[in-house]
């Protein structure tokens, strides 16, 4: 990372583990950080990373600001990129320096890769996805924008935007989950999910009850 501030929206467990990877990665400007949990303003994240205010502190600043976008629930995290898009802010990618990323796989912006995640050569990672820990991507998946993947999931086929994936979840070969799903905790996909569902199970099935609309 560099010397140029960064403005880190949410304090949660998530900002937390993108500050340590900020600075684990080398980030020698300020972190501020944003979060519109009143009890947390004017406190310290991590040593010197300040928690300054809501997140609409970040609607009014200058464009060309460096920003990174650390909300857990996908779609929060999508409409906080959808007001700000518009900015001219940039939004870079906070990589943990123990992750091991293929310089041939294709890499969009604002992902938060955390330390043991390994991308393959031809794998492709869009946008605004976290990568939890010791999770694996695979040379034949395509992850599109907005996914949670937790921690120590493998996964080999496309991911649809918007999806969270339950940790140590393993997607086979010749699957794919459809937009928004929840793919559960040590869930194993060895077939296409729908749209807007919860899976669970080995192998995974569709839970009547808690769909999402
Ligand atoms: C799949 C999930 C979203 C379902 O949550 P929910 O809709 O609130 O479901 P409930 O907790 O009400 O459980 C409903 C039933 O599904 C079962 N169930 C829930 N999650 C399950 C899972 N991952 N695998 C197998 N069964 C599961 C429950 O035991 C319960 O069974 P019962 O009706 O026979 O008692 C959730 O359990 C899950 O796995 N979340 C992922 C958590 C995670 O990995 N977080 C990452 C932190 S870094």
């Amino acid at each position: 990372m560099g010397s140029k501030q960064i403005h880190l929206i949410g304090a949660g467990s998530l900002g937390l583990q993108a500050a340590d990877i900020l600075l684990a990665a080398g980030q020698q400007g300020e972190i501020l950080a944003y979060d519109d949990n009143t009890s947390l303003h004017s406190s310290e994240l991590l040593p010197g990373v300040f928690i300054q205010g809501g997140i609409d502190l970040v609607g009014k600043l200058d464009p060309g600001s460096m920003v990174a976008i650390a909300i857990a629930d996908t779609a929060v995290r999508q409409r906080i990129y959808s007001n700000l898009r518009q900015k001219g802010y940039k939004f870079p990618n906070v990589v943990h320096p123990a992750a091991v990323i293929s310089k041939f796989a294709h890499i969009g912006f604002g992902n938060i890769i955390f330390p043991g995640v390994v991308i393959d050569p031809a794998a492709t990672v869009g946008n605004f996805v976290v990568l939890n820990k010791n999770s694996s991507v695979g040379h034949n998946a395509i992850l599109e924008d907005f996914i949670t993947i937790t921690p120590n999931c493998t996964l080999t086929c496309p991911v649809d935007s918007g999806v969270f994936i339950g940790m140590g979840a393993r997607l086979l070969p010749g699957s794919r989950v459809g937009e928004n799903s929840i793919i559960g905790a040590g869930a194993v996909v060895n077939k296409p999910i729908p749209a807007n569902v919860i899976a669970i199970g080995v192998p995974a099935k569709i839970k009547e009850k808690g769909m999402i609309k």
